[in-house]
């Protein structure tokens, strides 16, 4: 056992929610003898490297994506070593106590002070001491996590960003993959598209849905009642008193259409008017930035996979907060220089808000080799790791819009079979079947086109 005076070497993953939390605590860990392994914002991250880099003990913010408090006695009870857990949660919430409920060895509070920093440290040691104590006298005991679990905290939230306006495909990207993820024949996830492009709402005019009483009445498009912006609004008028509290999965329901029954795919609808960002309700940053997080959290509870639409400046409240809560970020490049260029000059400014450019990969979209800028002059002009080639096909993408039925589901060409292997990416069961070589891409396009 270890004494007082003596100082173990402890191995520690963090699971945070604010990068600048993270920094104050590097300060207040420095020559304590606590190493940070890896600090992630997303449960299943924080899981993984607590168990692979045999992290003697986490701290977890429970705000971190895909929280689960059993996650808590899943790393306690660890067959290969206990791995106890210390919370790191806001001072006003209850979240302290509830995780402690759940087996967590005590918990301090942001933000962090110099007493919070020492708290942090002396819980830390004390976490593991009591965690070993517990095991060798066999008070708790060891026991396998079953995998269904672990596949919960699967859970993503996707946003699709660039910083250059018109022609990247965003919406389009954004669209097809929550499509492709919420179809029954993928194994029936849940999903939502969240339009928070602030400059103005696309996605509902893709998927057929309009806001505008004339174009139902002359096409039949489903007529929209509400959206984000009358969320938002609805939301201002008693922010004040509610605060996060006032967003809720019965409150987000009514301003959800469900797209199509076979689907499980529901759509928050986006702005309807250009202008509508500039009313007085979106002109207070710090609220609308706030409701957008929490937006986003409570969405992450209610859906498998969140898939958000964002407009260019990521400064933007809502942008922001999509990008900060994003498990990842797909960045859509066109092969064409004004894209290339714009998106390697914002390398830097993001990795100065956003902390590092890890969860950032890039897609690169409508490619044509024809147009004259290959595919690794734009990765290594990017400088992010590719995740995706969309190719260009300008006839099956106008023709999906025009008949609102994204071509995820009827493409049995390249751009189709794209969306879909991309899609594949995050089912992890669908992936486990490509490495077994069962054909995946052969079987997925026959059940994703649907029969009319
Ligand atoms: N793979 C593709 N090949 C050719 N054109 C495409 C492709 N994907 C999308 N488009 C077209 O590009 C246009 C802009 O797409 P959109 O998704 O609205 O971009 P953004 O949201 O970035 O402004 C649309 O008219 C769409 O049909
Ligand atoms: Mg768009």
């Amino acid at each position: 056992m270890t004494g007082n005076g003596e100082k173990r070497e402890l191995n520690l993953v963090v699971g945070f929610y604010n990068y600048s939390d993270l920094q104050q605590l590097e300060r207040f860990l420095e020559g304590t003898g606590i190493t940070i392994l890896s600090a992630a914002q997303d449960a299943q991250r924080v899981f993984d490297d607590a168990v692979n880099l045999e992290a003697d003990v986490v701290l977890l913010c429970p705000q971190v994506t895909g929280y689960r408090p059993q996650m808590i006695m899943d790393l306690l009870l660890h067959v290969d070593r206990p791995i106890p857990t210390v919370g790191w949660v806001e001072a006003t919430s209850d979240d302290g106590r509830s995780m402690v409920a759940h087996g967590a060895k005590g918990y301090v509070t942001l933000p962090m002070d110099a007493h919070q920093g020492n708290r942090v440290v002396q819980l830390l040691r004390a976490a593991v001491e009591e965690a070993h104590r517990e095991r060798q006298r066999g008070e708790v005991k060891a026991r396998p996590v079953p995998s269904s679990r672990l596949q919960a905290w699967k859970e993503r939230v996707i946003t699709v960003w660039v910083p250059k306006g018109g022609g990247s495909t965003r919406t389009t990207l954004a669209v097809n993959l929550a499509v492709a993820l919420s179809h029954a024949s993928l194994g029936n996830q849940p999903t939502v598209l969240l339009d928070f492009d602030m400059a103005k709402g696309d996605a509902h005019t893709m998927l057929g849905f309009t806001a505008n009483v004339k174009h139902a009445e002359r096409h039949g498009w489903p007529l929209l009642e509400r959206g984000l912006f009358d969320l938002v609004v609805g939301l201002a008028s008693r922010w004040a008193q509610g605060g996060d509290s006032l967003i809720t999965p019965v409150l987000l329901r009514n301003y959800l259409v469900r797209w199509d029954e076979d689907s499980q795919l529901d759509l928050l609808p986006g702005l309807y008017f250009p202008h509508q960002a500039g009313a007085e309700e979106f002109r207070n940053r710090a609220m609308i930035y706030q409701m957008g997080r929490r937006i986003i959290e409570v969405m992450r509870q209610m859906y498998a996979f969140v898939v958000i639409d964002i407009g260019q400046d990521f400064t933007r409240p809502l942008h922001r907060a999509a990008i900060e809560a994003a498990n990842e970020v797909l960045v859509t490049v066109p092969p064409v220089w004004t894209a290339v260029v714009d998106t390697a000059n914002a390398m830097e400014p993001l990795k100065h808000h956003f902390g590092s450019l890890e969860k950032f990969k890039l897609v690169i979209t409508r490619f044509d080799p024809e147009f004259g800028l290959s595919e690794k002059e734009i990765i290594k002009e990017v400088g992010l790791p590719k995740l995706a080639t969309i190719p260009h096909d300008a006839v099956v993408a106008e023709n999906a819009v025009n008949t609102h039925t994204p071509y995820v589901l009827t493409d049995e060409g390249p751009l189709g079979d794209a969306v879909r292997e991309l899609a594949a990416y995050y089912l992890p069961y669908l992936a486990e079947k490509r490495k077994r070589g069962l054909g995946l891409f052969a079987g997925l396009k026959r059940a994703f086109v649907r029969e009319s």
